[in-house]
């Protein structure tokens, strides 16, 4: 590999002086808010990473990208790096027009001269980049929900990168690091890739990477966009960083790379190596599935286990980077150590953790042996995700008025606060609607407003490892259901429907309402003439007609005991 590797790369952006001048002028232009996932590609794009696009892909280029893997030039490119819009922005954007493009508070950071406006078919973009039209891919997903309809392409003058505020001293252009590099003398840097925390068998394999490179070794993980699901960016850093003592300082550094993943599995690993080619880096390491995006809608993976490897390997040559391929990396019990699976001899025992199993013993408080992960790894892991005895959870009741939800979610919060450990808020639908939505009526569109306000409090309680109860009618379906998907980001929720009847709740008339509602004086009254769509699988159905509140609060914590989310 000869040194030029490490002469500085091409960058997008112009120089201090042209960026001001630039800045006040594209201050008149037409201008597009860049989603969390342009930032990332823009960032690389402007800092030479995603080198030699010179800006987000034109037709041509996109064409060829998706078809054959080749820029129209016909240089080597698998990830159609594209400029998505939507259609009302479209409409009033002509080629031949710049445009600015702004960070999402506004700040520009970068122009675009708008060659190319298409409406690219979404499906065959599917199909030829990440092998399948299937929205259980987490790439196609995005592509079909959540990508704008319209592509414009053309070429990008950089202003300023992208602001981050966190772990800003390890982060690194291309060109830093192959400064760095340069500085060091190290001509063989062998890059590892990764979105997980380090456990020891990453670690084995990236020794074993660097010593059969003979290389220096980069770890270089993801910060930008993993896969949903993925432990968050900010404790894996602080993971990375917890380890990164178990490795020579002198051959070894790491370096965070703010790219928004696709997890397209062998296209994937060819763009990531190419890279890591633009960040001064010779080796490249592939495992097993690399950048897999789990399982198709019919249960089966998108791609073979070594699809990756090969696709790699046909294109090395040509892409100017070595791949060191891994096989799964298994522990021996027997001799202690880590190898690859395929490599192992003799009648041994093999221990191994898997993902999910990982995920379970983290979320039960379960033992995790030393010789899967280190202390210091496992520590960060479980103050990111604590037992779940010691997350935050929302119970959510939900029946007619006058049902006995605020009586037995009263009678809940007193038990789980003489319980104690975790802070526990009500919010009763009386309650909310003094203060919370005071504002509000009954119509179906301000009871959704309602309930969405009060999942969306439930969920930053939950998030912040408290106990939400929630108490309010909630009539119907979807928007209980919105507000479960607001909640289960952060942690359990617990939809409890109070099942008393209407002709009880009227019987009781704890309030007089009932009475007023059928004398028409109260509109749009639950049960009476206003719709109340019953829940067909909450967590848990309670009776209250001859049994005691007491009693209906204490089906509610064995239901919360075995779910885990309490301890006896
Ligand atoms: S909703 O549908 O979930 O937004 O309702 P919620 O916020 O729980 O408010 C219900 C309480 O408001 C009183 N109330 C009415 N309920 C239903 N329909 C109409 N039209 C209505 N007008 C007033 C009623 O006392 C409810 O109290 P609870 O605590 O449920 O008995």
């Amino acid at each position: 590999m000869s040194m030029s590797i490490l002469a500085p790369i091409p960058e997008l952006y112009v120089s201090y002086e042209s960026a001001q001048k630039l800045k006040v002028e594209a201050g008149d232009l037409p201008s597009w808010d860049l989603t969390p996932r342009q930032i990332c590609d823009i960032e690389l794009l402007m800092n030479g990473g995603f080198n030699p696009l010179k800006g987000f892909l034109g037709k041509d280029d996109y064409e060829g990208v998706v078809e054959n893997m080749r820029l129209a030039g016909g240089t080597l490119w698998p990830m159609p790096i594209t400029l998505d819009v939507d259609e009302k922005f479209a409409e009033v954007i002509k080629e031949g027009q710049d445009i600015a493009l702004r960070d999402q508070e506004g700040v520009i950071l970068a122009i675009m001269s708008v060659t190319d406006k298409w409406e690219p078919n979404k499906s065959v973009e599917a199909e030829k980049v990440f092998g399948a039209d299937d929205t259980a891919h987490p790439a196609v997903n995005y592509l079909h929900n959540t990508a704008g309809k319209i592509y414009l392409g053309g070429p990008v003058t950089g202003i300023q990168p992208p602001v981050h505020y966190d772990f800003k001293a390890r982060r690194d252009t291309p060109n830093e690091l192959r400064a760095y590099f340069r500085k060091l003398g190290w001509r063989k840097v062998v890059a590892f890739q990764t979105r997980n925390p380090l456990h020891r068998a990453h670690q084995e394999l990236t020794f074993r990477a660097a010593r059969e490179a003979q290389a220096n070794l980069l770890i270089h993980p993801i910060v930008g966009m993993t896969k949903p699901g993925d432990i968050d960016h900010f404790t894996r850093v602080r993971c990375y960083e917890a380890v990164l003592d178990q490795y020579q300082q002198s051959t070894t550094t790491m370096s965070l790379l703010n790219l928004a993943m696709r997890m397209a599995g062998p296209r994937e690993a060819v763009w990531h190596g190419l890279i890591r080619k633009n960040h001064g880096c010779t080796h490249f390491i592939v495992g097993r599935d690399h950048a897999g995006p789990g399982k198709n809608s019919a249960g089966e993976d998108f791609y073979g286990p070594y699809d990756a490897q090969e696709l790699f390997r046909a294109h090395q040559d040509e892409m100017g980077i070595e791949m060191v391929p891994f096989k799964h990396m298994v522990y021996v019990q027997e001799r202690a150590q880590y190898e690859p699976a395929d490599e192992i001899k003799g009648d041994v025992t093999i221990l191994n953790i898997s993902g999910t199993e990982l995920r379970r013993r983290l979320s039960e408080g379960l033992e995790i042996p030393e010789w899967f992960s280190f202390p210091a790894v496992v520590e960060e892991l479980r103050k990111t995700k604590p037992a779940r005895h010691k997350q935050g959870f929302t119970v959510f009741f939900t029946g007619f008025s006058g049902s006995g939800k605020s009586t037995i979610a009263n009678a809940l919060m007193v038990k789980l606060m003489e319980m104690g450990g975790r802070p526990v808020t009500l919010l009763d639908g009386d309650v909310v609607r003094k203060n919370l939505s005071s504002e509000l009526g009954f119509s179906k569109e301000h009871r959704d407003l309602n309930i969405r306000r009060i999942g969306y409090v439930a969920s930053e309680i939950t998030k912040n490892g408290g106990i939400a109860i929630c108490a309010p009618i909630a009539p119907y379906t979807a928007t209980r259901r919105a507000v479960r998907e607001d909640v289960e980001q952060f942690g359990a929720f617990i939809e409890v429907h109070v099942a008393t009847s209407i002709e009880e709740c009227e019987r009781r008339d704890r309030k007089g309402l009932y009475k007023l509602a059928r004398e028409g004086k109260i509109k749009e009254f639950t049960g009476i003439s206003d719709p109340y769509e019953v829940p067909e699988s909450p967590e848990l159905r309670v009776e209250t007609e001859n049994v005691e509140v007491d009693n209906c609060a204490h089906q509610v914590l064995l239901k919360l005991e075995s779910m885990g989310l309490i301890k006896s």
